[in-house]
Protein backbone atom coordinates (compact mmCIF):
# COMPACT_ATOMS: atom_id res chain seq x y z
CA UNK A 1 0.00 0.00 0.00
CA UNK A 2 1.60 3.39 -0.83
CA UNK A 3 0.36 7.01 1.08
CA UNK A 4 -0.67 9.29 -0.95
CA UNK A 5 1.17 12.82 -0.58
CA UNK A 6 -1.62 14.65 0.24
CA UNK A 7 -1.73 12.31 3.80
CA UNK A 8 1.55 12.72 4.10
CA UNK A 9 1.41 16.86 3.58
CA UNK A 10 -1.18 16.73 5.95
CA UNK A 11 0.18 14.27 8.57
CA UNK A 12 3.62 16.25 8.95
CA UNK A 13 1.24 19.85 9.04
CA UNK A 14 0.39 17.85 12.50
CA UNK A 15 2.87 16.44 13.47
CA UNK A 16 5.18 19.80 14.96
CA UNK A 17 1.67 20.37 16.59
CA UNK A 18 1.96 18.12 18.48
CA UNK A 19 5.42 17.82 19.43
CA UNK A 20 5.20 20.83 21.09
CA UNK A 21 5.68 20.87 25.10
CA UNK A 22 3.92 21.64 27.45
CA UNK A 23 4.07 25.17 28.21
CA UNK A 24 4.92 26.34 31.86
CA UNK A 25 1.79 28.75 31.74
CA UNK A 26 -0.08 25.07 32.36
CA UNK A 27 1.28 24.59 35.91
CA UNK A 28 -1.17 27.54 36.89
CA UNK A 29 -4.39 25.88 35.82
CA UNK A 30 -7.46 25.99 37.83
CA UNK A 31 -8.29 22.67 38.81
CA UNK A 32 -12.55 23.22 37.78
CA UNK A 33 -14.97 20.76 39.27
CA UNK A 34 -16.05 21.17 36.14
CA UNK A 35 -14.05 20.14 33.66
CA UNK A 36 -14.54 17.72 31.57
CA UNK A 37 -12.65 15.10 29.58
CA UNK A 38 -11.92 16.20 26.12
CA UNK A 39 -12.58 19.55 26.40
CA UNK A 40 -9.97 20.82 29.00
CA UNK A 41 -6.06 20.53 29.09
CA UNK A 42 -6.16 19.48 33.29
CA UNK A 43 -6.20 15.84 31.86
CA UNK A 44 -3.84 16.63 29.13
CA UNK A 45 -0.82 18.28 29.86
CA UNK A 46 -1.00 20.03 32.92
CA UNK A 47 2.18 20.20 34.97
CA UNK A 48 1.32 21.51 37.89
CA UNK A 49 1.95 18.90 40.88
CA UNK A 50 -1.11 19.27 42.77
CA UNK A 51 -4.16 16.55 41.57
CA UNK A 52 -6.25 17.61 38.21
CA UNK A 53 -9.00 16.09 40.10
CA UNK A 54 -11.23 18.75 42.00
CA UNK A 55 -12.00 17.78 45.27
CA UNK A 56 -15.29 17.62 44.78
CA UNK A 57 -14.84 13.71 42.86
CA UNK A 58 -11.71 12.80 45.25
CA UNK A 59 -14.12 10.76 47.05
CA UNK A 60 -17.01 8.48 47.07
CA UNK A 61 -20.32 9.96 45.18
CA UNK A 62 -23.80 8.57 46.75
CA UNK A 63 -26.49 7.53 44.63
CA UNK A 64 -28.79 10.83 44.12
CA UNK A 65 -31.63 8.95 42.49
CA UNK A 66 -33.18 5.55 43.32
CA UNK A 67 -34.00 2.62 40.58
CA UNK A 68 -32.50 -0.17 38.70
CA UNK A 69 -29.09 0.24 37.76
CA UNK A 70 -27.54 1.13 34.77
CA UNK A 71 -26.92 -2.13 32.11
CA UNK A 72 -22.93 -0.97 32.84
CA UNK A 73 -22.97 0.46 36.35
CA UNK A 74 -21.17 -2.52 38.00
CA UNK A 75 -18.44 -2.81 34.98
CA UNK A 76 -17.65 0.68 35.58
CA UNK A 77 -17.72 0.81 39.50
CA UNK A 78 -14.79 -1.97 38.85
CA UNK A 79 -13.26 -0.18 36.46
CA UNK A 80 -12.95 3.27 38.63
CA UNK A 81 -12.16 1.21 41.44
CA UNK A 82 -9.06 0.05 39.40
CA UNK A 83 -8.43 3.85 38.10
CA UNK A 84 -8.01 5.24 41.58
CA UNK A 85 -5.31 2.67 42.34
CA UNK A 86 -3.45 3.31 38.36
CA UNK A 87 -4.48 7.09 39.11
CA UNK A 88 -2.91 7.28 42.77
CA UNK A 89 -0.04 5.57 41.87
CA UNK A 90 1.27 8.26 39.12
CA UNK A 91 -0.07 10.80 41.48
CA UNK A 92 2.41 9.37 44.12
CA UNK A 93 5.15 9.72 41.37
CA UNK A 94 4.22 13.22 40.74
CA UNK A 95 4.31 13.91 44.15
CA UNK A 96 7.67 12.35 44.64
CA UNK A 97 9.82 12.53 41.82
CA UNK A 98 11.38 15.38 39.83
CA UNK A 99 13.11 15.80 36.44
CA UNK A 100 16.32 14.92 37.94
CA UNK A 101 15.68 11.53 39.69
CA UNK A 102 14.62 10.45 36.22
CA UNK A 103 17.82 12.37 34.33
CA UNK A 104 20.01 10.85 37.32
CA UNK A 105 19.36 7.04 35.93
CA UNK A 106 20.16 8.50 32.42
CA UNK A 107 16.77 8.64 31.21
CA UNK A 108 15.63 11.51 28.72
CA UNK A 109 15.04 14.43 30.31
CA UNK A 110 11.28 14.58 29.55
CA UNK A 111 10.54 11.45 31.52
CA UNK A 112 8.90 13.03 34.61
CA UNK A 113 7.12 15.28 31.98
CA UNK A 114 5.72 12.20 30.12
CA UNK A 115 4.79 10.85 33.80
CA UNK A 116 3.12 13.97 35.04
CA UNK A 117 0.98 13.80 31.76
CA UNK A 118 0.24 10.33 31.92
CA UNK A 119 -1.07 11.15 35.72
CA UNK A 120 -3.36 13.86 33.75
CA UNK A 121 -4.89 11.21 31.37
CA UNK A 122 -5.31 8.63 34.35
CA UNK A 123 -7.38 11.57 36.33
CA UNK A 124 -9.66 11.73 32.93
CA UNK A 125 -9.99 8.31 33.22
CA UNK A 126 -11.65 8.86 37.01
CA UNK A 127 -14.01 11.82 35.33
CA UNK A 128 -14.99 9.68 32.31
CA UNK A 129 -15.94 6.49 34.55
CA UNK A 130 -17.98 8.50 37.00
CA UNK A 131 -19.55 9.87 34.69
CA UNK A 132 -20.68 6.55 32.83
CA UNK A 133 -22.01 4.92 36.45
CA UNK A 134 -25.59 6.21 36.69
CA UNK A 135 -27.08 8.26 39.23
CA UNK A 136 -28.94 5.13 40.43
CA UNK A 137 -25.51 3.64 41.65
CA UNK A 138 -22.62 4.43 44.20
CA UNK A 139 -19.15 6.00 42.44
CA UNK A 140 -16.71 4.23 44.25
CA UNK A 141 -14.29 6.47 45.70
CA UNK A 142 -10.67 6.35 46.58
CA UNK A 143 -8.77 3.76 49.30
CA UNK A 144 -5.19 4.46 50.16
CA UNK A 145 -2.70 2.40 48.37
CA UNK A 146 1.29 1.26 49.40
CA UNK A 147 2.98 0.65 46.02
CA UNK A 148 6.64 -0.01 47.63
CA UNK A 149 8.55 1.96 45.36
CA UNK A 150 9.35 4.02 48.38
CA UNK A 151 11.65 6.57 47.12
CA UNK A 152 13.04 4.66 43.67
CA UNK A 153 12.38 6.25 40.77
CA UNK A 154 13.76 2.85 39.03
CA UNK A 155 10.96 0.46 41.27
CA UNK A 156 8.47 3.28 40.49
CA UNK A 157 9.51 2.63 36.53
CA UNK A 158 9.40 -0.57 36.83
CA UNK A 159 6.01 -0.88 38.75
CA UNK A 160 4.75 1.70 35.87
CA UNK A 161 4.83 -0.98 33.01
CA UNK A 162 3.49 -3.87 35.29
CA UNK A 163 0.06 -1.35 35.57
CA UNK A 164 -0.03 -0.75 32.57
CA UNK A 165 0.13 -3.88 31.03
CA UNK A 166 -2.25 -4.92 33.30
CA UNK A 167 -4.89 -2.26 32.24
CA UNK A 168 -4.16 -3.28 29.04
CA UNK A 169 -5.38 -6.98 29.39
CA UNK A 170 -8.19 -6.39 31.93
CA UNK A 171 -9.78 -3.47 29.87
CA UNK A 172 -10.31 -5.96 26.89
CA UNK A 173 -11.12 -8.35 29.20
CA UNK A 174 -14.12 -6.04 30.58
CA UNK A 175 -15.22 -5.95 26.86
CA UNK A 176 -16.57 -9.08 27.33
CA UNK A 177 -19.08 -7.95 30.32
CA UNK A 178 -20.27 -4.84 28.72
CA UNK A 179 -23.77 -4.65 27.58
CA UNK A 180 -23.83 -1.33 25.68
CA UNK A 181 -21.94 -0.87 22.54
CA UNK A 182 -20.81 2.73 23.42
CA UNK A 183 -19.37 0.87 26.51
CA UNK A 184 -17.38 -1.68 24.19
CA UNK A 185 -16.15 0.91 22.34
CA UNK A 186 -15.33 3.14 25.30
CA UNK A 187 -13.17 0.15 26.54
CA UNK A 188 -10.97 -0.02 23.24
CA UNK A 189 -10.66 3.52 23.49
CA UNK A 190 -9.44 3.45 27.13
CA UNK A 191 -7.60 0.66 26.63
CA UNK A 192 -5.77 2.64 23.51
CA UNK A 193 -3.95 5.14 25.89
CA UNK A 194 -3.10 2.96 27.83
CA UNK A 195 -1.25 1.27 25.54
CA UNK A 196 0.15 4.10 24.74
CA UNK A 197 1.98 4.85 27.99
CA UNK A 198 3.38 1.55 27.51
CA UNK A 199 4.83 1.88 24.36
CA UNK A 200 6.39 4.94 25.41
CA UNK A 201 7.43 3.71 28.33
CA UNK A 202 9.26 0.40 26.47
CA UNK A 203 10.69 2.86 23.60
CA UNK A 204 12.13 5.88 25.95
CA UNK A 205 12.36 4.41 29.13
CA UNK A 206 13.61 0.49 28.40
CA UNK A 207 15.22 1.20 25.13
CA UNK A 208 13.68 -2.28 24.12
CA UNK A 209 10.93 -3.42 21.51
CA UNK A 210 7.67 -1.49 21.82
CA UNK A 211 5.31 -3.74 19.63
CA UNK A 212 3.54 -6.70 20.87
CA UNK A 213 3.24 -9.35 17.95
CA UNK A 214 -0.30 -9.42 16.14
CA UNK A 215 -2.09 -8.92 18.60
CA UNK A 216 -2.37 -8.84 22.24
CA UNK A 217 -3.20 -11.21 24.90
CA UNK A 218 -7.27 -11.99 25.88
CA UNK A 219 -7.31 -13.21 29.19
CA UNK A 220 -11.56 -13.66 29.69
CA UNK A 221 -11.83 -13.31 33.92
CA UNK A 222 -11.00 -9.23 33.76
CA UNK A 223 -12.52 -9.55 37.33
CA UNK A 224 -9.45 -11.85 38.32
CA UNK A 225 -6.56 -9.59 36.94
CA UNK A 226 -8.68 -6.90 38.92
CA UNK A 227 -8.10 -8.64 41.98
CA UNK A 228 -5.06 -8.67 41.77
CA UNK A 229 -4.42 -5.29 42.13
CA UNK A 230 -6.27 -5.45 45.67
CA UNK A 231 -2.34 -6.24 46.34
CA UNK A 232 -2.04 -2.28 46.28
CA UNK A 233 -4.61 -1.15 48.73
CA UNK A 234 -4.23 -0.86 52.72
CA UNK A 235 -6.29 -2.86 54.07
CA UNK A 236 -9.35 -1.58 56.21
CA UNK A 237 -8.34 1.88 53.88
CA UNK A 238 -11.47 2.41 51.59
CA UNK A 239 -14.60 4.41 52.31
CA UNK A 240 -17.40 2.02 53.96
CA UNK A 241 -19.63 2.62 51.41
CA UNK A 242 -17.59 1.38 48.42
CA UNK A 243 -19.16 -1.85 47.03
CA UNK A 244 -16.47 -5.12 47.31
CA UNK A 245 -13.48 -4.31 44.96
CA UNK A 246 -14.62 -6.32 42.25
CA UNK A 247 -17.60 -7.25 42.51
CA UNK A 248 -17.77 -10.66 42.59
CA UNK A 249 -14.75 -10.84 44.04
CA UNK A 250 -13.29 -14.66 44.04
CA UNK A 251 -10.49 -13.62 45.99
CA UNK A 252 -7.66 -16.47 44.46
CA UNK A 253 -4.06 -17.20 45.17
CA UNK A 254 -1.21 -14.70 43.33
CA UNK A 255 1.43 -16.36 41.71
CA UNK A 256 4.76 -15.40 41.29
CA UNK A 257 7.64 -17.01 39.58
CA UNK A 258 10.61 -18.45 41.77
CA UNK A 259 13.30 -16.98 39.61
CA UNK A 260 16.60 -18.48 39.33
CA UNK A 261 18.22 -17.80 35.90
CA UNK A 262 14.85 -18.76 34.31
CA UNK A 263 13.98 -16.45 31.22
CA UNK A 264 10.33 -17.35 30.94
CA UNK A 265 10.50 -17.92 27.43
CA UNK A 266 8.56 -20.13 25.25
CA UNK A 267 9.92 -23.49 25.82
CA UNK A 268 11.28 -22.96 29.18
CA UNK A 269 10.22 -24.31 32.57
CA UNK A 270 9.21 -22.35 35.24
CA UNK A 271 8.61 -23.36 39.26
CA UNK A 272 5.39 -21.37 40.76
CA UNK A 273 4.59 -19.99 44.19
CA UNK A 274 1.27 -18.86 45.18
CA UNK A 275 0.80 -16.04 47.19
CA UNK A 276 -0.38 -15.22 50.13
CA UNK A 277 0.75 -18.43 52.07
CA UNK A 278 -2.92 -17.65 53.85
CA UNK A 279 -4.59 -18.14 50.68
CA UNK A 280 -3.33 -21.00 48.66
CA UNK A 281 -5.15 -22.91 46.30
CA UNK A 282 -6.87 -26.09 47.56
CA UNK A 283 -5.41 -29.20 45.24
CA UNK A 284 -6.85 -32.69 45.64
CA UNK A 285 -4.50 -35.51 45.20
CA UNK A 286 -5.54 -38.36 42.25
CA UNK A 287 -6.86 -35.09 40.16
CA UNK A 288 -5.60 -33.64 37.57
CA UNK A 289 -4.63 -29.81 37.42
CA UNK A 290 -3.44 -27.50 34.00
CA UNK A 291 -1.68 -24.54 33.68
CA UNK A 292 -3.28 -22.45 31.05
CA UNK A 293 -1.66 -20.27 29.23
CA UNK A 294 -3.03 -17.13 27.03
CA UNK A 295 -0.73 -15.63 23.93
CA UNK A 296 -2.64 -13.45 21.73
CA UNK A 297 -6.06 -15.13 21.19
CA UNK A 298 -4.31 -18.44 21.42
CA UNK A 299 -5.50 -20.64 24.92
CA UNK A 300 -2.78 -23.44 25.76
CA UNK A 301 -3.20 -25.60 28.37
CA UNK A 302 -0.22 -27.61 30.07
CA UNK A 303 -0.21 -30.44 32.82
CA UNK A 304 0.18 -29.00 36.34
CA UNK A 305 3.03 -30.56 37.80
CA UNK A 306 2.24 -30.64 41.57
CA UNK A 307 5.22 -32.27 42.89
CA UNK A 308 7.50 -29.74 41.55
CA UNK A 309 5.21 -26.69 41.28
CA UNK A 310 6.43 -26.61 37.40
CA UNK A 311 5.25 -26.16 34.23
CA UNK A 312 7.21 -25.29 30.80
CA UNK A 313 6.04 -22.49 28.76
CA UNK A 314 4.59 -23.18 25.27
CA UNK A 315 7.43 -23.86 22.86
CA UNK A 316 4.92 -23.08 20.08
CA UNK A 317 4.13 -18.93 21.28
CA UNK A 318 6.37 -16.44 19.09
CA UNK A 319 6.86 -14.89 22.11
CA UNK A 320 9.96 -12.93 21.60
CA UNK A 321 7.57 -9.74 22.10
CA UNK A 322 3.70 -9.11 23.78
CA UNK A 323 2.34 -10.96 26.76
CA UNK A 324 1.85 -14.42 28.32
CA UNK A 325 -0.75 -14.82 31.32
CA UNK A 326 -0.71 -17.97 33.37
CA UNK A 327 -3.55 -19.73 35.22
CA UNK A 328 -4.19 -22.64 37.44
CA UNK A 329 -7.15 -24.52 36.77
CA UNK A 330 -8.90 -27.75 37.53
CA UNK A 331 -10.25 -27.56 33.98
CA UNK A 332 -8.20 -27.90 30.68
CA UNK A 333 -8.63 -24.33 29.29
CA UNK A 334 -10.12 -23.71 32.37
CA UNK A 335 -13.53 -22.97 30.52
CA UNK A 336 -15.41 -21.20 33.67
CA UNK A 337 -14.22 -18.35 35.96
CA UNK A 338 -14.66 -21.43 38.61
CA UNK A 339 -12.60 -23.55 36.94
CA UNK A 340 -9.37 -20.97 37.79
CA UNK A 341 -7.83 -22.01 41.59
CA UNK A 342 -5.21 -19.13 41.15
CA UNK A 343 -3.62 -15.98 38.66
CA UNK A 344 -3.46 -14.94 36.66
CA UNK A 345 -0.19 -13.95 36.61
CA UNK A 346 1.27 -11.69 33.66
CA UNK A 347 4.90 -12.17 32.13
CA UNK A 348 5.90 -9.62 29.85
CA UNK A 349 8.28 -10.83 27.23
CA UNK A 350 10.10 -8.09 25.24
CA UNK A 351 13.95 -8.16 24.31
CA UNK A 352 15.77 -6.67 27.70
CA UNK A 353 12.78 -6.70 30.30
CA UNK A 354 12.64 -10.22 30.87
CA UNK A 355 9.75 -11.11 33.30
CA UNK A 356 7.57 -8.92 34.77
CA UNK A 357 6.18 -10.07 38.01
CA UNK A 358 4.11 -8.34 40.45
CA UNK A 359 5.86 -6.51 42.78
CA UNK A 360 5.85 -7.70 46.17
CA UNK A 361 3.88 -5.66 48.49
CA UNK A 362 2.75 -7.32 51.35
C1 LIG B 1 16.71 17.86 26.82
O1 LIG B 1 17.46 17.02 26.00
C2 LIG B 1 17.49 17.48 24.64
C3 LIG B 1 18.15 16.40 23.78
O2 LIG B 1 19.27 15.88 24.41
C4 LIG B 1 18.19 18.82 24.57
O3 LIG B 1 18.21 19.30 23.26
C5 LIG B 1 17.43 19.80 25.46
O4 LIG B 1 18.11 21.02 25.52
C6 LIG B 1 17.26 19.25 26.87
N1 LIG B 1 16.38 20.13 27.63
C7 LIG B 1 16.63 20.53 28.85
C8 LIG B 1 15.62 21.41 29.48
O5 LIG B 1 17.63 20.18 29.46
C1 LIG C 1 12.83 3.95 51.73
O1 LIG C 1 13.81 4.90 51.31
C2 LIG C 1 14.54 5.46 52.39
C3 LIG C 1 15.44 6.54 51.79
O2 LIG C 1 16.10 6.08 50.65
C4 LIG C 1 15.31 4.36 53.11
O3 LIG C 1 16.00 4.90 54.20
C5 LIG C 1 14.32 3.31 53.61
O4 LIG C 1 15.00 2.23 54.18
C6 LIG C 1 13.47 2.79 52.45
N1 LIG C 1 12.45 1.90 52.96
C7 LIG C 1 12.15 0.73 52.39
C8 LIG C 1 11.06 -0.05 53.03
O5 LIG C 1 12.73 0.32 51.39
C1 LIG D 1 -25.30 -3.22 19.50
O1 LIG D 1 -25.17 -3.08 18.11
C2 LIG D 1 -25.74 -4.12 17.34
C3 LIG D 1 -25.36 -3.92 15.89
O2 LIG D 1 -25.73 -2.63 15.47
C4 LIG D 1 -27.23 -4.14 17.58
O3 LIG D 1 -27.82 -5.22 16.86
C5 LIG D 1 -27.52 -4.33 19.06
O4 LIG D 1 -28.90 -4.25 19.31
C6 LIG D 1 -26.78 -3.28 19.86
N1 LIG D 1 -26.89 -3.62 21.29
C7 LIG D 1 -27.34 -2.78 22.19
C8 LIG D 1 -27.42 -3.30 23.59
O5 LIG D 1 -27.68 -1.63 21.92
C1 LIG E 1 20.19 -20.48 41.55
O1 LIG E 1 20.90 -21.15 40.53
C2 LIG E 1 22.31 -21.21 40.75
C3 LIG E 1 22.97 -21.79 39.51
O2 LIG E 1 22.15 -22.72 38.87
C4 LIG E 1 22.57 -22.02 42.02
O3 LIG E 1 23.96 -22.07 42.29
C5 LIG E 1 21.86 -21.35 43.19
O4 LIG E 1 22.00 -22.14 44.37
C6 LIG E 1 20.36 -21.18 42.90
N1 LIG E 1 19.74 -20.37 43.97
C7 LIG E 1 18.59 -20.70 44.52
C8 LIG E 1 18.08 -19.78 45.57
O5 LIG E 1 17.94 -21.68 44.17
Amino acid sequence: MRFSRNLLASMALILPAIALPASSGQNKLQIAADAVPGESSLFVNYAGKKSPIASKWMKTISATSSGPAGPDDLLFQNLLSAEWIIYSLYQEAVDTFSPSDFTKLGLRNDTYQRIVEIRDNEAGHIRIFQDQISTNSIKPGPCQYEFGFNTSASAFLALQVYIEVSSMVFLTGLSLQAEANISKSALMAIGQVETRHNTWALLDVYNTDPFSGPSDTIYPYANQILDMTNAFIVPGSCPAENPIYPTPRQGLPRIDIIGNGTTARPGSDIKLLFEPLDNQPKFESGKDYYAVFYHGLNTVSVPYNLKHNSVKIPKQFDSEVGIIMVSIADERDAPTEESVLAGPLIILEQPGVLTLKEPYVD
